[in-house]
C-alpha cells in the first residue's frame, strides 16, 4: 500500500495529526499543545493563530516522517465543535474565539429560544434545545456586547474549519458540526433560513455545508512550501470531534455505541434516522457517515474530573509516579480498587463546568457529598470514577427510553485506560464495554474520512469494517448492578436537592465579584 492519509484534530487542549496507511496501521503521530484562556469566570477562549501554528508545526513534522516511497494522498480535519471564529472581510481574525466549554450566553439562549417560539418550536427546527456551549448563542453574545466589533463581522467559522480555510484557501465546513451550532436543520441537512432569518442572522455567515468524506478544496501551494506535504491533495469535509471519533471507534451501524471518556464524557450511539429526544436532554446531529445521524449525551467533565482532582490532591502519588517511571492515574485507581461500589456513601457530582447531559444546566456545580472519618483518598477518587459513571448511566437511561438498542459500547480516550472504570462504566450503566485495538479517537476518524474521500475506500463503513477491531469486553455484573441502582437514585437526589442553591451561588459569586 502506498497510500498514506492524515488526520487532524484541532482539540481543546492541543493539535493532533495522525498518519496512517490505508490498513489502519498507524505511521506516524504528532501533538503539540496550546493553551486555554478563561479571562472571566465561566469564560473559554483560544486564539485562533495558536491552532494554526501548532497545526502547520504538526503537519510539517508528520510530512518529514514519511516514508521513502509513499506518499500523502489526503487530509481530514476534525476538532473541537461549537466554538466561533469570528472573521471580517479579509479573512481577519475578529477576537478570541469562544469554546464549547464556554458558559456566558444563557441570556443569549433565553432569546433564541422566544424567537424561536419556544423549546419545542426551535427543538422542531434544528433537533436540539438551545444550549451555552452551542455557536449562535455565541453570535448573539458577540453583536450583543460587542457592537462595534461585530459591524466588522463577515463569516463564522468553527475550528478545524479556520484550519481548513488555512490550508486550502476555502470556506467550508460539514454537517456533523454544522449541527452544533444550533442554525443547522439537521433533518434535512442543510442551513434552517428561517431560523436564521427569526434571529436576524445573514445566510452568508456560515460557510457551505459538506458530508464528511466530500472534498471541500485541496492544499494550497504556499501551503504545501511551508509543511513539505504535497501541492493540490484533497481537503474533505471531516468531521466534529464526537462524530469523527464515532467513525474512530467504528460506530457507523444500526446497535452501535460509543463511551468516551476524555476531558468530556460522551455516551454516542449511531440513528439511521433522525430521533428527537423531546425533552432535548440528548443531542441529535448528523452523522459523519452520509446520509446518517447520531445521537449524543455529553457531560461536560469527566477525564477532566479526574484530571482536576490529580491535581488537586495527589501531588505525593505524581511525586511517587515520578520516581517509579509510572503513570500517576495508576496509583490513583489502585487506591479507588481497593474501596467498594458506592464508595461507602461518598458521592461526587462532576459538574465541575456545568453540566449538559442531562441536566442543561450552566451553574451546576462540583460536589462531593457524604463525608465521614472513615473516608481517605481511594475513595475520593473512586467516587469521582463513579460519579463521572452515573452521569454516562444518565445518557443511556435516556437513550434506553428513546428505545436506542444498548448492548455493547466501545470506551476510548484516556479514561478507558483504566480497568477499573470501565468496570464501574459496565456495573452502572449495565453494557458490556469493550476497547479497541487502535484507540487513535477524532483523528482516526478523520483520516478514515479522508481516505473515502480520496478513493482508498468504498464507503466510511467498509473502512471501518476493515480496519476497526474490539478486544477487552468487561460485561455488568448483576451485583454490583444492583447495588448501583440505588447509589445513581441517590446521586440524583443529590443534584436535585442543590439545583436552586447552585442557581443562588453563582449569582452570588457574580456579585461578590462585580
Ligand atoms: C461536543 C462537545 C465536545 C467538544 C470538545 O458537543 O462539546 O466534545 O467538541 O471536545
Amino acid at each position: 500500500m502506498t497510500d498514506l492519509l492524515i488526520g487532524l484534530d484541532i482539540g481543546t487542549s492541543g493539535v493532533k495529526a495522525l498518519l496512517i496507511d490505508a490498513t489502519g496501521t498507524v505511521v506516524g503521530r504528532e501533538l503539540r499543545s496550546y493553551p486555554l484562556s478563561s479571562p472571566r469566570p465561566n469564560w473559554a477562549e483560544q486564539n485562533p493563530q495558536d491552532w494554526v501554528n501548532a497545526s502547520l508545526d504538526a503537519l510539517t513534522a508528520l510530512a518529514a516522517a514519511v516514508p521513502s516511497g509513499l506518499s500523502v494522498k489526503a487530509i481530514g480535519l476534525t476538532g473541537q465543535m461549537h466554538g466561533s471564529v469570528f472573521l471580517d472581510k479579509e479573512a481577519r481574525v475578529l477576537r478570541p474565539a469562544l469554546l464549547w466549554c464556554d458558559q456566558r450566553t444563557a441570556a443569549q439562549c433565553e432569546s433564541i429560544t422566544e424567537k424561536a417560539g419556544g423549546e419545542a418550536a426551535l427543538v422542531e427546527m434544528v433537533s436540539n434545545p438551545a444550549l451555552t456551549g452551542f455557536t449562535a448563542p455565541k453570535i448573539l453574545w458577540f453583536r450583543d456586547e460587542e457592537p462595534d466589533l461585530y459591524e466588522r463581522l463577515d463569516k463564522v467559522l468553527l475550528p478545524k474549519d479556520y484550519i481548513r480555510y488555512v490550508l486550502t484557501g476555502e470556506f467550508a465546513t460539514d454537517v456533523s458540526d454544522a449541527s452544533g451550532t444550533l442554525l443547522f436543520d439537521v433533518k434535512n441537512r442543510c442551513w434552517h433560513k428561517g431560523l436564521m432569518s427569526k434571529l436576524d442572522l445573514d445566510n452568508s455567515l456560515m460557510p457551505d455545508a459538506f458530508e464528511g468524506p466530500e472534498v471541500t478544496g485541496t492544499l494550497t501551494l504556499a501551503m504545501a512550501e511551508k509543511t513539505g506535504l504535497p501541492a493540490g491533495i484533497p481537503v474533505v469535509a471531516g468531521g466534529g470531534d464526537q462524530a469523527a471519533g464515532g467513525v474512530g471507534c467504528g460506530i457507523v451501524r444500526p446497535g452501535t455505541l460509543s463511551s468516551a471518556l476524555g476531558t468530556s464524557g460522551v455516551v454516542f450511539a449511531f440513528a439511521d434516522t433522525v430521533t428527537v429526544d423531546p425533552k432535548g436532554r440528548v443531542h441529535t446531529f448528523c452523522h459523519a457517515v452520509p446520509g446518517k445521524w447520531h445521537l449524543m449525551g455529553v457531560m461536560l467533565s469527566a477525564g477532566g474530573a479526574l484530571q482536576w482532582f490529580r491535581k488537586l490532591f495527589c501531588q505525593q502519588e505524581m511525586e511517587e509516579a515520578r520516581k517509579k517511571g509510572i503513570d500517576p492515574y495508576e496509583l490513583i485507581t489502585a487506591a479507588a480498587a481497593e474501596v467498594g461500589p458506592g464508595a461507602e456513601g461518598l458521592l461526587f457530582l462532576p459538574y465541575l463546568t456545568g453540566e449538559r447531559t442531562p441536566h442543561k444546566d450552566p451553574d451546576a456545580k462540583g460536589v462531593f457529598a457524604g463525608f465521614s472519618l472513615r473516608h481517605s483518598k481511594g475513595h475520593m477518587a473512586r467516587a469521582v470514577m463513579e460519579g463521572v459513571a452515573y452521569g454516562m448511566r444518565d445518557s443511556l437511561d435516556i437513550m434506553r427510553d428513546m428505545g436506542v438498542p444498548l448492548n455493547l459500547s466501545r470506551a476510548s480516550g484516556g479514561g478507558a485506560q483504566s480497568t477499573l472504570w470501565r468496570q464501574i462504566l459496565a456495573d452502572t450503566g449495565r453494557v458490556s464495554i469493550a476497547r479497541l485495538e487502535v484507540d487513535e479517537g477524532p483523528a482516526l476518524g478523520a483520516a478514515i474520512l479522508a481516505g473515502v474521500g480520496a478513493g482508498c475506500f468504498s464507503s466510511v463503513e467498509e473502512a471501518c469494517d476493515t480496519l476497526i477491531k474490539e478486544k477487552d469486553v468487561l460485561h455488568p455484573r448483576e451485583a454490583e448492578s444492583v447495588i448501583y441502582d440505588d447509589y445513581h437514585r441517590e446521586f440524583q437526589a443529590v443534584y436535585q436537592s442543590l439545583q436552586e442553591h447552585f442557581k443562588r451561588m453563582n449569582a452570588l459569586v457574580a456579585r461578590t465579584n462585580s
